[in-house]
Protein backbone atom coordinates (compact mmCIF):
# COMPACT_ATOMS: atom_id res chain seq x y z
CA UNK A 1 0.00 0.00 0.00
CA UNK A 2 1.27 3.76 -1.09
CA UNK A 3 0.33 5.44 2.27
CA UNK A 4 0.75 9.52 2.09
CA UNK A 5 0.31 11.94 4.89
CA UNK A 6 -0.73 15.49 3.44
CA UNK A 7 0.10 18.78 5.66
CA UNK A 8 -3.81 19.58 5.81
CA UNK A 9 -7.40 18.80 4.14
CA UNK A 10 -7.08 21.20 1.43
CA UNK A 11 -3.99 19.50 0.54
CA UNK A 12 -5.41 15.80 1.17
CA UNK A 13 -8.77 16.74 -1.17
CA UNK A 14 -6.03 18.32 -4.18
CA UNK A 15 -4.37 15.55 -4.38
CA UNK A 16 -7.08 12.99 -3.91
CA UNK A 17 -8.98 15.20 -6.79
CA UNK A 18 -5.77 15.17 -8.81
CA UNK A 19 -5.43 11.37 -9.28
CA UNK A 20 -9.45 11.36 -10.29
CA UNK A 21 -8.70 14.00 -13.00
CA UNK A 22 -5.23 12.63 -13.58
CA UNK A 23 -6.97 9.21 -14.95
CA UNK A 24 -9.34 11.02 -16.67
CA UNK A 25 -6.75 12.77 -19.03
CA UNK A 26 -5.27 9.36 -19.18
CA UNK A 27 -8.73 7.19 -20.08
CA UNK A 28 -11.32 9.41 -20.75
CA UNK A 29 -13.65 6.84 -20.25
CA UNK A 30 -12.73 5.35 -17.00
CA UNK A 31 -15.50 3.80 -14.36
CA UNK A 32 -14.81 5.79 -11.04
CA UNK A 33 -16.44 4.38 -8.10
CA UNK A 34 -17.73 6.91 -5.86
CA UNK A 35 -18.24 7.22 -2.24
CA UNK A 36 -20.37 9.42 0.00
CA UNK A 37 -20.35 10.81 3.53
CA UNK A 38 -18.29 14.12 4.88
CA UNK A 39 -14.77 12.48 3.05
CA UNK A 40 -15.29 12.60 -0.26
CA UNK A 41 -17.32 16.71 -0.33
CA UNK A 42 -14.06 18.39 -0.63
CA UNK A 43 -12.38 16.15 -3.03
CA UNK A 44 -15.77 16.78 -5.07
CA UNK A 45 -15.77 20.54 -4.74
CA UNK A 46 -11.99 20.77 -6.16
CA UNK A 47 -13.08 18.17 -9.13
CA UNK A 48 -16.06 20.70 -9.80
CA UNK A 49 -13.91 23.86 -9.72
CA UNK A 50 -10.99 21.63 -12.20
CA UNK A 51 -13.80 21.40 -13.86
CA UNK A 52 -15.16 24.76 -14.45
CA UNK A 53 -11.51 25.93 -15.13
CA UNK A 54 -11.27 23.34 -18.07
CA UNK A 55 -8.66 21.14 -16.62
CA UNK A 56 -10.72 18.03 -16.62
CA UNK A 57 -13.98 16.36 -18.58
CA UNK A 58 -16.37 13.76 -17.04
CA UNK A 59 -17.88 14.01 -20.69
CA UNK A 60 -17.27 9.73 -21.41
CA UNK A 61 -16.92 9.12 -17.62
CA UNK A 62 -19.13 6.24 -16.26
CA UNK A 63 -19.40 6.55 -12.08
CA UNK A 64 -20.63 4.08 -10.19
CA UNK A 65 -21.17 4.65 -6.18
CA UNK A 66 -20.89 2.18 -3.78
CA UNK A 67 -23.56 2.35 -1.52
CA UNK A 68 -27.49 3.78 -0.89
CA UNK A 69 -29.76 3.32 1.83
CA UNK A 70 -32.93 0.82 1.60
CA UNK A 71 -36.10 2.81 1.51
CA UNK A 72 -35.26 6.03 0.34
CA UNK A 73 -36.55 7.05 -3.22
CA UNK A 74 -33.85 8.81 -5.01
CA UNK A 75 -35.44 12.03 -4.85
CA UNK A 76 -35.47 12.07 -1.05
CA UNK A 77 -32.78 14.98 0.14
CA UNK A 78 -30.56 12.24 2.59
CA UNK A 79 -30.71 9.36 -0.20
CA UNK A 80 -27.22 8.94 -1.70
CA UNK A 81 -28.48 9.89 -5.31
CA UNK A 82 -29.34 13.35 -3.88
CA UNK A 83 -25.89 13.19 -1.87
CA UNK A 84 -24.13 12.73 -5.29
CA UNK A 85 -25.94 15.25 -7.38
CA UNK A 86 -25.92 17.93 -5.16
CA UNK A 87 -21.76 17.42 -4.55
CA UNK A 88 -20.65 16.40 -7.88
CA UNK A 89 -23.07 15.53 -10.68
CA UNK A 90 -25.26 18.68 -10.80
CA UNK A 91 -21.18 20.36 -11.03
CA UNK A 92 -19.73 18.76 -13.70
CA UNK A 93 -20.11 17.42 -17.30
CA UNK A 94 -20.89 13.66 -16.41
CA UNK A 95 -24.00 12.32 -18.71
CA UNK A 96 -26.50 11.20 -15.58
CA UNK A 97 -27.36 8.11 -17.66
CA UNK A 98 -23.64 7.11 -17.16
CA UNK A 99 -23.41 7.38 -13.35
CA UNK A 100 -25.24 4.83 -11.25
CA UNK A 101 -26.19 5.26 -7.79
CA UNK A 102 -28.22 1.65 -6.03
CA UNK A 103 -31.99 2.07 -5.74
CA UNK A 104 -32.46 1.52 -2.40
CA UNK A 105 -36.33 2.06 -3.11
CA UNK A 106 -36.41 -0.80 -5.60
CA UNK A 107 -39.43 -3.24 -4.52
CA UNK A 108 -37.02 -5.93 -5.98
CA UNK A 109 -33.53 -5.44 -3.95
CA UNK A 110 -32.45 -8.74 -4.96
CA UNK A 111 -33.14 -7.78 -8.46
CA UNK A 112 -31.58 -4.38 -8.16
CA UNK A 113 -28.31 -5.73 -6.49
CA UNK A 114 -27.49 -7.94 -9.41
CA UNK A 115 -28.52 -4.65 -11.75
CA UNK A 116 -25.38 -3.32 -9.81
CA UNK A 117 -22.88 -5.49 -10.59
CA UNK A 118 -24.10 -5.79 -13.78
CA UNK A 119 -23.62 -2.41 -14.39
CA UNK A 120 -20.20 -2.38 -13.49
CA UNK A 121 -19.90 -5.33 -15.53
CA UNK A 122 -20.70 -3.53 -18.46
CA UNK A 123 -18.77 -0.22 -18.14
CA UNK A 124 -16.21 -1.52 -16.06
CA UNK A 125 -13.85 -2.92 -14.47
CA UNK A 126 -14.19 0.00 -11.96
CA UNK A 127 -10.62 2.28 -12.64
CA UNK A 128 -10.37 3.92 -9.32
CA UNK A 129 -12.66 3.43 -6.25
CA UNK A 130 -12.80 6.19 -3.61
CA UNK A 131 -13.40 4.91 -0.15
CA UNK A 132 -13.92 6.47 3.05
CA UNK A 133 -13.66 4.41 6.41
CA UNK A 134 -16.31 3.84 9.02
CA UNK A 135 -15.10 4.51 12.93
CA UNK A 136 -15.31 0.48 13.00
CA UNK A 137 -13.74 -0.16 9.52
CA UNK A 138 -16.48 -0.08 7.14
CA UNK A 139 -16.04 0.54 3.45
CA UNK A 140 -19.21 1.12 1.44
CA UNK A 141 -21.75 -0.06 4.39
CA UNK A 142 -19.69 -3.50 4.74
CA UNK A 143 -20.05 -4.18 8.38
CA UNK A 144 -17.65 -5.56 10.59
CA UNK A 145 -18.69 -9.02 11.43
CA UNK A 146 -17.78 -13.09 11.54
CA UNK A 147 -18.20 -13.38 7.63
CA UNK A 148 -18.76 -10.74 4.96
CA UNK A 149 -20.34 -11.01 1.55
CA UNK A 150 -18.32 -10.46 -1.79
CA UNK A 151 -20.84 -9.14 -4.36
CA UNK A 152 -23.43 -5.98 -3.98
CA UNK A 153 -26.09 -6.97 -1.42
CA UNK A 154 -28.66 -5.52 1.87
CA UNK A 155 -27.05 -5.31 4.85
CA UNK A 156 -27.63 -4.60 8.20
CA UNK A 157 -26.76 -0.85 9.56
CA UNK A 158 -24.76 -0.98 12.92
CA UNK A 159 -26.09 1.15 15.32
CA UNK A 160 -22.46 2.96 15.89
CA UNK A 161 -22.80 3.44 12.33
CA UNK A 162 -26.57 4.60 12.15
CA UNK A 163 -25.12 7.20 15.34
CA UNK A 164 -22.49 8.26 13.61
CA UNK A 165 -24.95 9.40 9.66
CA UNK A 166 -27.80 10.69 12.15
CA UNK A 167 -26.27 14.37 11.75
CA UNK A 168 -27.09 14.04 8.46
CA UNK A 169 -30.70 13.08 9.56
CA UNK A 170 -30.93 14.93 12.14
CA UNK A 171 -32.86 12.09 14.47
CA UNK A 172 -31.26 8.49 14.83
CA UNK A 173 -35.10 7.66 14.36
CA UNK A 174 -35.04 8.38 10.82
CA UNK A 175 -31.62 6.83 9.67
CA UNK A 176 -32.82 3.86 7.59
CA UNK A 177 -31.93 0.29 9.32
CA UNK A 178 -30.58 -1.02 6.01
CA UNK A 179 -28.56 -0.16 2.73
CA UNK A 180 -27.58 -1.83 -0.46
CA UNK A 181 -23.36 -1.55 -0.65
CA UNK A 182 -21.34 -3.27 -3.12
CA UNK A 183 -19.90 -6.22 -1.60
CA UNK A 184 -15.71 -6.26 -0.45
CA UNK A 185 -15.48 -8.67 -3.34
CA UNK A 186 -17.04 -5.92 -5.95
CA UNK A 187 -14.89 -3.16 -3.71
CA UNK A 188 -11.26 -5.81 -4.57
CA UNK A 189 -12.75 -5.92 -8.02
CA UNK A 190 -11.61 -2.33 -8.83
CA UNK A 191 -8.01 -1.66 -10.62
CA UNK A 192 -7.05 0.73 -8.08
CA UNK A 193 -8.31 1.99 -4.77
CA UNK A 194 -8.14 5.52 -3.04
CA UNK A 195 -9.08 5.34 0.99
CA UNK A 196 -9.22 8.45 2.15
CA UNK A 197 -8.98 9.62 5.94
CA UNK A 198 -8.88 12.77 8.38
CA UNK A 199 -9.09 13.84 11.53
CA UNK A 200 -8.25 12.17 14.75
CA UNK A 201 -11.60 10.12 15.45
CA UNK A 202 -10.41 7.94 11.98
CA UNK A 203 -6.33 7.27 13.53
CA UNK A 204 -7.13 4.45 15.48
CA UNK A 205 -9.20 2.68 12.65
CA UNK A 206 -6.97 3.46 10.09
CA UNK A 207 -3.79 2.25 11.84
CA UNK A 208 -5.77 -1.11 12.57
CA UNK A 209 -6.73 -1.42 9.21
CA UNK A 210 -3.25 -0.73 7.63
CA UNK A 211 -1.13 -2.91 10.32
CA UNK A 212 -3.61 -5.08 12.17
CA UNK A 213 -4.44 -8.43 11.00
CA UNK A 214 -6.48 -9.06 7.76
CA UNK A 215 -10.54 -9.93 9.50
CA UNK A 216 -13.82 -9.85 8.63
CA UNK A 217 -13.63 -7.94 11.88
CA UNK A 218 -12.41 -4.56 10.18
CA UNK A 219 -13.25 -4.90 6.85
CA UNK A 220 -10.97 -2.24 5.45
CA UNK A 221 -8.39 -4.51 7.00
CA UNK A 222 -9.05 -6.71 3.50
CA UNK A 223 -7.74 -3.49 1.61
CA UNK A 224 -4.05 -5.19 2.70
CA UNK A 225 -4.52 -8.02 0.24
CA UNK A 226 -5.03 -5.43 -2.97
CA UNK A 227 -2.32 -4.74 -5.17
CA UNK A 228 -2.68 -1.40 -5.75
CA UNK A 229 -3.89 1.18 -3.11
CA UNK A 230 -3.24 4.32 -2.09
CA UNK A 231 -4.18 5.75 0.99
CA UNK A 232 -4.61 9.59 1.79
CA UNK A 233 -4.43 10.76 5.28
CA UNK A 234 -3.97 13.92 6.98
CA UNK A 235 -2.10 14.72 10.11
CA UNK A 236 -4.40 14.18 12.54
CA UNK A 237 -5.41 10.87 10.94
CA UNK A 238 -1.59 9.38 10.04
CA UNK A 239 0.62 11.17 12.50
CA UNK A 240 0.93 7.49 14.42
CA UNK A 241 2.81 6.58 10.93
CA UNK A 242 6.39 7.44 10.38
C1 LIG B 1 -20.24 6.16 1.95
C2 LIG B 1 -19.60 4.97 2.49
C3 LIG B 1 -19.09 4.91 3.89
C4 LIG B 1 -18.33 6.15 4.33
C5 LIG B 1 -17.90 6.02 5.78
C6 LIG B 1 -17.18 7.25 6.26
O1 LIG B 1 -20.63 5.95 0.61
O2 LIG B 1 -19.52 4.03 1.78
O3 LIG B 1 -18.26 3.78 4.01
O4 LIG B 1 -17.22 6.33 3.51
O5 LIG B 1 -19.02 5.80 6.58
O6 LIG B 1 -18.09 8.31 6.30
P1 LIG B 1 -17.61 9.81 6.53
O7 LIG B 1 -16.85 10.19 5.33
O8 LIG B 1 -18.90 10.58 6.66
O9 LIG B 1 -16.79 9.80 7.77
Amino acid sequence: MNIRILNSREDLNATAATVIASLLLSKPQAMLGLATGSTPIGIYRHLADMYRKGQVSFAHAYSVNLDEYVGLAPEHPQSYRSFMNEHLFQHIDIPISHTRVPNGDALDLTAECAAHEQAILDHGPVDLQLLGIGHNGHIGFNEPGHSLTGATHVVDLKERTRSANARFFGDIDAVPRQAVTMGVGTILKAKQIMLVAFGAEKADIIRQALTGPVTTECPASLLQCHPDVLILLDQEAGGWFK
